[in-house]
């Protein structure tokens, strides 16, 4: 298939956008560079043999978007283009209804402007919000709490809402728990802009001498070890399961979470990343983060029954990936 990747040289995007040439669709990308380098596009090419064409613009410039579908018959577009940091969103929730909500919006109607109805979209665990359940299915209920998670769930509901008005529409929505992890060549993986907010990326700065110590935020939680649990999956497999929902992609709305289904808590995580890198990670403990969850992990049976796709990554591995990326970003 052709496939147009929105935000291909992110984090995931880039790794989905390997996994898909590697599964030998055509792909090309579209990014505004707000939160990623253009070089990611090299790094591709040097991964698998194939440097994809890469627009540089935003999701919201509909002449951009008529000149890519002018261009290229897509046969489905993968769309990750979004911001995706919660204090950011409530700092500044109109720039994130715009640019997430508004943005998709932008897209669907280029998709359908020139014929192409096809999308899997990439949504969070973070529409589940406060559930009392574990771990979490597809049909738990959907409460978000922050400005970040409400604008996934308002773009699953107009998503779905397209469907519904529409059967040629195809959209699957995927709910990422917690990804981490980088590909194995070491060229490509996350690049927290500024302060990491998210756990992994600030364990690697640490690491790497950029960070005197973790602050872990919140050990009295009714964890095990009282610190938050999370299910992390390796973005390798996330980006697979991006190829297995497109390629099972049928008429309609699909939901699925892409999760491995097992919980770490932010010790274990801290103990596996010294493990897999010999690399000692000093800690300061801290009172909880503001909306933060004591445990959250996924039921992924519906993905591994429907799409025949499960994570296969080790936290070891993950532990080791994400080193190695940032061994050589941060230290080039
Ligand atoms: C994980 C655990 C923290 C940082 C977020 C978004 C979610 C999704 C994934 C986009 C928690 C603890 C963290 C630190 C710490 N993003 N922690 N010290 O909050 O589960 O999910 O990222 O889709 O939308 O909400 O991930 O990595 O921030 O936190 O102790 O410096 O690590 O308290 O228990 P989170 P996280």
């Amino acid at each position: 298939m052709k496939v147009l990747v929105t935000g291909g040289t992110g984090y995931i995007g880039s790794h989905t956008a390997v996994a898909l040439i590697e599964a030998g669709h055509e792909t090309i990308l579209l990014d505004d560079l707000s939160n990623s380098r253009e070089e990611v596009r090299d790094f591709i090419g040097q991964i698998t043999g194939v440097t994809p064409q890469l627009y540089v613009g935003d999701v919201l410039d509909a002449g951009l978007l008529d000149k890519v579908f002018t261009e290229h018959t897509f046969d489905a577009v993968i769309h990750f283009a979004a911001k995706k940091s919660v204090p950011e969103s409530a700092a500044e929730p109109l720039k994130y209804y715009e640019n997430n909500v508004s943005g998709t919006i932008s897209l669907c109607q280029a998709m359908k402007r020139h014929g192409c109805k096809k999308m899997v979209f990439s949504s969070s665990a973070t529409v589940y919000g406060i559930t009392s359940e574990e771990p979490i299915a597809e049909d738990a209920p959907l409460s978000p709490y922050n400005v970040y998670g409400n604008t996934k769930y308002v773009m699953e509901m107009m998503l779905q809402d397209l469907c519904a008005s529409d059967g040629d529409w195809s959209v699957t929505l995927l709910r990422y728990f917690n990804p981490i992890g980088a590909h194995d060549s070491g060229l490509i993986g996350e690049v927290p802009t500024g302060v990491p907010g998210n756990l992994m990326p600030y364990i690697t700065q640490v690491a790497a001498g950029i960070r005197p110590h973790l602050n872990v935020t919140g050990t009295d939680y009714n964890t095990p070890d009282g610190t938050g649990v999370r299910d992390y999956i390796h973005v390798v497999d996330l980006a697979k399961g991006h190829v297995k929902a497109l390629d099972k992609a049928t008429p309609g709305c699909a939901i699925y979470n892409l999760g491995t289904g097992a919980g770490f808590s932010v010790m274990q995580i801290i103990k596996g990343f010294e493990a897999a890198t010999g690399i000692g990670v000093p800690y300061v403990e801290c009172p909880r983060r503001a909306g933060d969850l004591a445990s959250y992990f996924a039921d992924p049976s519906k993905a591994k029954r429907e799409l025949g796709w499960e994570a296969e990554r080790s936290i070891e591995d993950m532990c080791r990936t994400s080193w190695a990326f940032a061994e050589k970003y941060y230290r080039k």
